[in-house]
């Protein structure tokens, strides 16, 4: 998938485009440098001038709340600029293509492209067509990968079991269309983490849990049970082609997040979820926004991933190179 490799010839990472393949060493660099850049008292991360000259670019082709804005103010915080392209209202509804707004941004000075977009390894082709001094961050690519809501959910899980040796983690719903999900499968696997359970309706498993070292459940009771995380996952119908899914009722008595079907979850056990939730689909409000729920935890640490993320791609001397 990966024509331009995100790694440079020193081993520092050069763009992020994908956790396959980044090593634990490197994800754990990431994670210590964003729990420098967080206050103790949880608050957010306060500003410093590490990205001060450097001028960051974001560039939705897909709808974004969280990781839109988290990107834009952890580049604040950083001190760089930050250039916010409103698409729907862009050139590209001219007939503009891609990669030549990607060169007219260029061409006002972007060092940092923050990209979202629909189409598997669009990260990655624009990697490979842009200038050398310019890095590309994957925002999320279709179903493939999305690497900064992997790592901030690897990031919260340590903030909240201080490792991942041992750990069982659950993942419950569409993991077939899941950006997030293979991310996170990749991020974890390397950080060490062997018991991971998909549990999903046959439609949305994925095509070889097995060979991928993952144990496939369909009953979400047996799924979860000894987990110390559950990670939730919305149904992306926007991914979906003409899959025989069961009734939203059904999906929600059988693998929706709900007080009832989590009645025996370990009263340690933390449940996360990406966002956006789908309220009565695949998560309840009551569990959403229960003692043992981390989401709210997920987007702030977001803003300190993106900054580590930011501060290690552009201030390590990419610019120069
Ligand atoms: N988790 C996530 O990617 O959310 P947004 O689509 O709101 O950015």
């Amino acid at each position: 998938m990966t024509a331009v490799s995100q790694i440079d010839s020193r081993g520092k990472l050069r763009h992020l485009l994908t956790t396959e393949g980044l090593g634990a060493e490197l994800i754990t660099d990431i994670l210590d440098i964003a729990d420098s850049f967080l206050p103790e008292d949880n608050q957010p991360p306060k500003k410093v001038p590490l990205l001060r000259g450097t001028t960051v670019v974001n560039l939705f082709f897909e709808p974004s709340t969280r990781t839109r804005t988290t990107f834009e103010l952890a580049a604040k915080r950083l001190s760089a600029d930050v250039l916010n392209m409103q698409m729907e209202h862009s050139s590209k509804n001219k007939g503009e293509d891609d990669l030549d707004t990607l060169f007219t941004l260029q061409a006002m000075g972007a060092d940092v492209f923050v990209i979202r977009h629909p189409e598997n390894g669009a990260a990655a082709y624009f990697a490979e067509h842009a200038a050398k001094h310019v890095a590309i961050l994957n925002a999320g690519d279709g179903s493939h990968a999305h690497p900064t809501q992997a790592l901030l959910d690897c990031f919260t899980i340590r903030r909240h079991k201080q490792k991942f040796a041992g750990l069982a983690v659950a993942i419950v719903g569409d993991v077939r269309h899941s950006r997030v999900a293979h991310s996170n499968i990749h991020a974890l696997k390397a950080l060490g983490v062997t018991d991971i359970r998909i549990i999903a309706p046959p439609p949305l498993m994925l095509e070889d849990p097995v060979g991928m070292g993952i144990t496939p459940c369909n009953n979400l009771a047996e799924g979860i049970d000894g987990a110390d995380v559950v990670m939730g996952l919305r149904l992306q119908h926007e991914r979906m082609h003409h899959e025989r899914l069961p009734s939203v009722a059904e999906y929600h008595r059988d693998f929706g997040l709900t007080p009832a079907t989590l009645k025996n979850l370990k009263p340690d056990a933390i449940i996360m979820h990406p966002g956006p939730i789908n309220r009565g689909v695949e998560i309840d409000p009551e569990v959403a926004y229960g003692p043992q729920s981390v989401i709210l935890e997920q987007v702030r640490n977001g803003i300190a991933i993106r900054m580590a993320v930011m501060a290690m791609i552009a201030g390590a001397g990419n610019r120069a190179a």
